[in-house]
């Protein structure tokens, strides 16, 4: 079986929720402590052994593709400074085994759009996605969500949509599958609905921004037309796509940030913040004395 190599990164959204923050960069560019958010998901897809990052970029596009490319002036200055280490971590943010390619959608139709724009450098193999501002942060000594998930695709070859129980006042702002227990941590789903009120909602088990995708789904991305938002949903080509062939939810072990969400980014920065190791220790005792101050 073909190993799963290819990751879809889709960045060309609006991000109106983080506004005016994301008015001139992408909101992936939001950095959680030192990192901006798209490295992190870029970190998770080249642990779990993907090698090409596909990267659907819209407007405000240059950061993500200047971060992830050389920077001739900064570098010499730093060697010329002697400041080694930082070299060697701007120098070091991707793999050399690794490649990035950039596609433009021209404009956000919706994530099911921008999947599809994809579909040219994805051609015929299975790959994933990650939606870079749901930040995953597994319990040391555990593995990525996406290692954890394509572990999963290698026994089950089924397309595998990461979920997680969420209170059923939010279903509105999510995915939401109808499931049949299957197997430990991994459930066949029945229906899946973009984002239905909570008096609709089948389930309060909600799509979270990870899949491992058969090709298949590409040919009914064409089809689907609006839906939710007047936008292109990749949750209505899942629906298809489940019509010919099985698709399995899988609860993963993580710890998930909404970094999207103004609460999410700032609960994410504070855990992130806790366990630097440069930071850390002085902003845990600042968390401390401004808990107890009056
Ligand atoms: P969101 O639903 O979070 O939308 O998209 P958004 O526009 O980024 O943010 P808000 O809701 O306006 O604050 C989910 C993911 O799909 C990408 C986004 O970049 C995000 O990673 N996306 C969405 C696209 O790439 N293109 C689109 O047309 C829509």
């Amino acid at each position: 079986m073909k190993k799963i190599t290819k990751a879809v990164f889709p960045v060309a959204g609006f991000g109106s929720r983080f506004l005016p923050a994301t008015k001139a960069q992408p909101k992936e560019m939001l950095p959680v402590v030192d990192k901006p958010l798209i490295q992190y998901a870029v970190e998770e897809a080249v642990a779990a052994g993907m090698t090409e990052m596909i990267f659907v970029t819209g407007r405000n596009k240059r950061a993500i593709e200047d971060h992830f490319d050389k920077a001739y002036e900064l570098e010499t200055e730093l060697g010329l400074a002697g400041k080694t280490e930082l070299l060697n971590e701007i120098q070091d943010i991707l793999p050399k085994h690794v490649s990035c390619i950039f596609i433009r959608q021209s404009s956000p139709l919706g994530l099911g759009h921008a999947v599809l724009c994809a579909r040219p450098v994805v051609g015929v193999d299975p790959f994933s996605v990650i939606l870079a501002d749901d930040l995953m942060d597994p319990k040391p000594g555990m593995p990525g969500v996406m290692a954890q998930m394509l572990e999963v695709y290698e026994r089950e070859k089924t397309s595998i949509l990461a979920v997680k129980n969420v209170p059923p006042s939010e279903t509105n702002k999510y995915g939401i599958v109808s499931v049949t227990p299957y197997k430990s941590k991994l459930d066949r789903v029945n229906s899946i609905v973009e984002k239905p009120a909570p008096k609709e909602a089948p389930s309060n088990l909600a799509v979270v921004g990870r899949y491992v995708l058969n090709n298949a789904i590409f040919d009914y991305l064409e089809k689907v037309g609006k839906g939710s938002g007047g936008e292109i949903q990749l949750t209505d080509g899942i629906s298809m796509l489940m019509q010919s062939e099985p698709v399995m939810a899988y609860h993963y072990s993580a710890r998930r940030y909404d970094c999207g969400s103004k609460l999410g980014y700032l609960q994410a920065t504070v855990a992130f913040g806790l366990k630097h190791p440069e930071v850390g220790e002085a902003f845990s005792e600042y968390i401390d004395e401004i808990s107890q101050a009056d």
